[in-house]
Formats: structure tokens, C-alpha cells, sequence
């Protein structure tokens, strides 16, 4: 193998897209998934490529740095690309000391692990890169501020056909900092600490902060997943609030395909957003996935609304998040490939395929694999 590329949190939703795409892409290059496998961490994601013999996977906590440290000199690793964290808002909410040690020790951790091992080497630094993938949450919530049915003044082919902007303003890359939630304050901190590493030290660090995704394998807890699997049960939609907030949608294999190029092409002490101009009210878009849901499984259309039940509002709910991708798009070339009916429709597919992957999760089945695949490796 010419070089080990390490991705933590690969069993997760993203990561487990980005290990994929690099086992796939690199055979040539060892792709050393490194995941404490929490409730949110699934090996089953990976099933189609664990024998690969460019893919290896280590149980490890990102929090314990000379676990770190090790790792990264055994296996001489060359690139990082961290992903794992914490991700859920409402998880955050109840208990943000989690987050803290997650998303900012387990940062810190890794980035000290870098750092240790490069300077050891007589090349120090040269070709070695910390990708950390970060969030839109940092920059804090927009104001909805144009009338329902605005122009938006940007598409991309993720836009959906029916493009519509909540308001005038986007996250910029210098859009300055304003985390809300416990979980997007843990994400901001881990920011500062990267960027603290790449100009105090000189390590060679790139941010990118993405919009929401979505997409097959996301554990079913958030938005998407949790209310295709409602309807499919018959079980009430729970809204928070009115459902006016909005959010701008990336399919998930877009994400992983940004992450590819700006590993490879992105220069070191940038930070790149990455989103499709794809947003939407949470109302609009739950309509949306009842109305495909429905039709996908030979119901009438929107017989499943009645499901839909408002109910207390997020504590600090951000209102309306809104990427603006074009030094991406300008400086790399990147362009999402999926618009975004098309997203949703492979999305309920594939979640209406694959029943048993979302019933081992509720189950807690999936949590024995690791036991019976990996354990004596
Ligand atoms: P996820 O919750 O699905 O997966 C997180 C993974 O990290 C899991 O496999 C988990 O086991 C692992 N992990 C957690 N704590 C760990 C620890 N201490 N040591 C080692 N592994 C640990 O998350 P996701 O939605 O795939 O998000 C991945 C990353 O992308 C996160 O950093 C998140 O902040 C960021 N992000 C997510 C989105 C989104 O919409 N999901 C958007 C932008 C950025
Ligand atoms: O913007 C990027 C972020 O997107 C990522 O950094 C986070 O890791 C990811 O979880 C996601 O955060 P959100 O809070 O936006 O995602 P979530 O799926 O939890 O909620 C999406 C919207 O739907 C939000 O406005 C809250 C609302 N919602 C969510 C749930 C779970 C509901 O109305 N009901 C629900 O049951």
C-alpha cells in the first residue's frame, strides 16, 4: 500500500459513504476506519466492502490521545479525515458533557496524534493533511426575511425543481461564528482548535463545513430517516413547533464526493462550505416524503398526513440554515449530482429495501456485529 489514509467515524452515516467511496477509488491506499462504535456507529454500513484488502477497521475512542498516538505511528498514517462526533441536536440538549469531550477533546486528541507522529518524520509535514469535517450549525441560524415562493438567486443541479431561497442572506466562509445548541458550540470549539493547530504549529489542515445531508444509512433519529420509518409503522410525525424552520439538503454521496476533492485539491489552511441550494421548510419537506412514501408503497396520495403532529418546539431552534457553496463550486469545480426529488425518491427506496438494516438498529441487534466479525481479527 503506498499511503493510510485514516477516517474516524467511518461506521457512521457520512463516514461509512466516505470509507466506501476511498476503499473504492484507492485501491492502492490502506482506508484504516477508525470508530468507538457508539449507538450511533454501525459496521453493517461497510458490509459490502469490509473484505476489501486496501480496508481495515480498529475499535478506538478518538477522546484517549496516546490510543491516538499509537495508531497513527503503527500505521503510518499519512491523511486523517475526521468525522467522528456526536451529531444529534436533541441528544446534545440532555447531555452536552458528552459533546464537550466528544467533539473537542476527541479532536484535540487527534490533532496532538497528528502532530506527534508527522514531526518525527524527515518530511515533516509535506503531503500530509488533517481534513476535519465540520458543520453549517457554527455560523448560527438565518432570518427567514423573503415571502413564501421567493426567487432564489442560486441553483445548483441539488437545487430541488422548485427552488426557493427563505431569505437574502447565506453562510459564507467568513460568516463569523454563533453556535446556539450545546451540539453546534462542541462543533465550533473543535473549528477553533484546528485552526489554532494549522497557525500555531503550521500542521496542514483543511475545515469544511457541509449543510444537512441525507441519504441511505442514516440512523434513524433524525428528520429524514425517523419519519419515513413513522410512516411505514403507522406511527405519529412528531413536528417541532410549526415546522417553519429551514434547512438546506445535500444528498449525503454528494457530501462524500466533495470531501474527495478537497482532500486531494483543497489547499491546506482553507475552510470550503459545501450545500446545493437546496432549502426547505420542514413542513414542505415532510409533505414531500409522506407524498413519495405513499405512492412508493401503493397508498393514496397524502393518506398518511394525518400522522402529522405538532408538538413542543427544539429548545433554541435554529431557524433557517443556508449554505453558499460557490468558492467551492469557483475554486474546485465541484457540483452536486443529484438533484434533489431525485435524492428523496432513492432515498424512501432504499429505506423501503432495506427494512432490516432500520429493525436491527430498533432491535440493538446491530450492535452484536462487531462481536462476531472483528473481535479476533
Ligand atoms: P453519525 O452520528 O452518524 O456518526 C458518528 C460516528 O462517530 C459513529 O460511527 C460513532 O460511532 C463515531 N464516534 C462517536 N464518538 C466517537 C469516539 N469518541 N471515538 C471514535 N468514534 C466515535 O454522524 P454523521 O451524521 O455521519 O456526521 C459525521 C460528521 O459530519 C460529524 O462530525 C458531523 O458533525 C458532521 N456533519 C454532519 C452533517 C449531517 O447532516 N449529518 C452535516 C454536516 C456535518
Ligand atoms: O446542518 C447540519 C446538521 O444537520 C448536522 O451538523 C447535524 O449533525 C445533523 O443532525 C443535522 O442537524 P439538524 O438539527 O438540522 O437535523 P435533524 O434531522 O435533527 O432536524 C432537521 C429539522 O427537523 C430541524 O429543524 C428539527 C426538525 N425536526 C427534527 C426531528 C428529529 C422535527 O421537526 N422533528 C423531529 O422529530
Amino acid at each position: 500500500m503506498n499511503d493510510c489514509i485514516l477516517i474516524s467515524g467511518g461506521a457512521g452515516f457520512i463516514g461509512s459513504h466516505v470509507v466506501r467511496l476511498f476503499v473504492t477509488k484507492y485501491p492502492e491506499t490502506l482506508i484504516l476506519n477508525v470508530d468507538k462504535l457508539t449507538y450511533a456507529g454501525n459496521l453493517k454500513n461497510l458490509s459490502d466492502i469490509e473484505n476489501r484488502k486496501n480496508y481495515k477497521f480498529l475499535k478506538a475512542d478518538i477522546v484517549d490521545p496516546e490510543e491516538m498516538k499509537r495508531i497513527i505511528r503503527e500505521n503510518k498514517v499519512t491523511g486523517i479525515i475526521h468525522l467522528a462526533a456526536e451529531s444529534h441536536v436533541d441528544r446534545s440538549i440532555s447531555d452536552p458533557f458528552t459533546f464537550a469531550k466528544t467533539n473537542v477533546l476527541g479532536t484535540l486528541s487527534l490533532l496532538a496524534a497528528a502532530k506527534e507522529f508527522w514531526e518525527t518524520l524527515p518530511e515533516k509535514y509535506e503531503d500530509k493533511l488533517f481534513y476535519h469535517v465540520s458543520t453549517d450549525e457554527v455560523y448560527g441560524a438565518l432570518e427567514i426575511t423573503t415571502p413564501e415562493g421567493g426567487q432564489a438567486p442560486f441553483r445548483t443541479s441539488a437545487s430541488s425543481e422548485n427552488n426557493v431561497a427563505y431569505g437574502t442572506d447565506f453562510f459564507v466562509e467568513e460568516t463569523k461564528y454563533d453556535p446556539h445548541s450545546p451540539y453546534s458550540a462542541s462543533k465550533a470549539s473543535s473549528d477553533h482548535f484546528v485552526r489554532a493547530y494549522h497557525d500555531t504549529y503550521g500542521l496542514p489542515t483543511i475545515i469544511t463545513n457541509c449543510s444537512n445531508n441525507y441519504g441511505p444509512y442514516q440512523f434513524p433519529e433524525k428528520l429524514i430517516p425517523l419519519f419515513i420509518n413513522n410512516i411505514l409503522n403507522n406511527k405519529p410525525l412528531p413536528v417541532y413547533g410549526k415546522g417553519e424552520n429551514v434547512r438546506d439538503w445535500l444528498y449525503v454521496e454528494d457530501h462524500a464526493r466533495a470531501i474527495d476533492l478537497i482532500f486531494h485539491k483543497g489547499k491546506p489552511g482553507e475552510t470550503y462550505n459545501i450545500g446545493g441550494f437546496n432549502e426547505w421548510r420542514n413542513i414542505d419537506l415532510i409533505k414531500t416524503i409522506i407524498k413519495t412514501v405513499d405512492r412508493l408503497t401503493g397508498k393514496p396520495e397524502g393518506s398518511s398526513n394525518h400522522l402529522i403532529t405538532f408538538v413542543t418546539d427544539r429548545p433554541g431552534h435554529d431557524m433557517r440554515y443556508a449554505i453558499d457553496s460557490r468558492k467551492l463550486q469557483r475554486e474546485l469545480g465541484w457540483e452536486p449530482s443529484l438533484q434533489f426529488e431525485e435524492g428523496i425518491e432513492k432515498t424512501v427506496k432504499w429505506y423501503l429495501d432495506n427494512p432490516e438494516w432500520v429493525n436491527e438498529i430498533t432491535s440493538g441487534n446491530y450492535q452484536q456485529y462487531y462481536e462476531q466479525m472483528y473481535k479476533n481479527r
